[in-house]
């Protein structure tokens, strides 16, 4: 039995619980569950029947709660700011976490941070592949990559309050067809488009880095899906991954396979046997 805690019980965090609370109760506690939103754990926790987690709107109060010593992994399904407020706390009580808002290794100074913390000692962090495919095909080419492009597909609306927006001529309002709206490196999108910098992220950390890694992002009014389109080159061939994304019910910016793989990422930790993929 793998006791877990959640950190975020909104889009992801609820339907992971309410999944482990109905499918893998025989090898998942649910320990404890925390936001800052006290309705959203409120929503979660009465949705749950084989799980009776203890409930905290207060970081402190959860880290130092005796339910928490029991915890062996944390899954953050929050925010950013989240990771980067919590993470060192939580390696430094020896738990695994599996993060969701990979955008904030986009920052390479956290980052280090965080492998120097993980060298040192025994925790792992899992990152799931989230809202894309082909993860475990470019980890095992990574040597020989020359490039890796990314091409992301949304309705204007999804990139509407981008920091972008706020120096650029382009008024998501008045498209009518498919434009070409940023052109630039990972580390420029997670800068300009927070909101769309964890797949960025992911494909920059596993492949070329943030520098070169490029990507460009369209703006599609026909569209409601979230399309990403992944070319990677090199001495091995050529790979192009092409994923059209349903949007979570719960929230529209995330797509629902970026649920259903924590969900495959979860069941992989919990569970001993044959392992598929890389
Ligand atoms: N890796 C991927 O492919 C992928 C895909 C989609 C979303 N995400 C990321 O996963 C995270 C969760 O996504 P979601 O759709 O569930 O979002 P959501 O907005 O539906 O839920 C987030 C929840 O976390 C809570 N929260 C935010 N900051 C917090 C903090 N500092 N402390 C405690 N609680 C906090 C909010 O109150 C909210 O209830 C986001 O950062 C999102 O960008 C990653």
């Amino acid at each position: 039995m793998k006791n877990i805690s959640i950190i975020g019980c909104g889009a992801i965090g609820s339907e992971l619980a309410h999944y482990i609370d109905t499918e893998m109760c025989d090898s998942v506690k649910i320990i404890s569950i925390f936001d800052l939103k006290l309705h959203q754990i409120e929503n979660l926790k009465a949705t749950l029947n084989n799980n009776n987690p203890e409930v905290f709107t207060n970081f402190s109060l959860l880290v130092s709660s005796d339910s928490f010593k029991k915890v062996e992994l944390v899954i953050e399904s929050a925010s950013q700011s989240a990771v980067k407020e919590y993470l060192r706390s939580i390696l430094s009580k020896q738990k695994d976490v599996l993060i969701m808002s990979v955008g904030s290794f986009a920052d390479s100074n956290f980052f280090s941070e965080v492998i120097h913390f993980i060298n040192d000692h025994s925790n792992n962090i899992y990152i799931p592949s989230g809202a894309i495919a082909g993860i475990d095909a470019i980890k095992s080419v990574k040597k020989f990559i020359t490039s890796v492009t990314l091409t992301t597909t949304k309705n204007p609306k999804s990139l509407r309050g981008a920091p972008f927006f706020e120096k650029s001529n382009v008024d998501l309002d008045s498209l009518y067809k498919k434009t070409i709206i940023f052109e630039g490196s990972a580390k420029e999108a997670v800068e300009q488009f927070p909101a769309n910098v964890n797949v960025a992220a992911l494909l920059a950390l596993v492949g070329l880095g943030m520098e070169k890694t490029k990507v460009m992002i369209i703006a599609d009014p026909s569209i409601l899906i979230n399309k990403h389109e992944i070319k990677v080159t090199g001495k091995f061939g050529e790979f192009i991954f092409k994923v059209k994304n349903i949007p979570s019910s719960k929230n529209p910016k995330t797509s629902y396979l970026a649920i259903l793989s924590a969900i495959e990422c979860i069941r992989s930790i919990v569970t001993t046997g044959i392992k598929y993929g890389t």
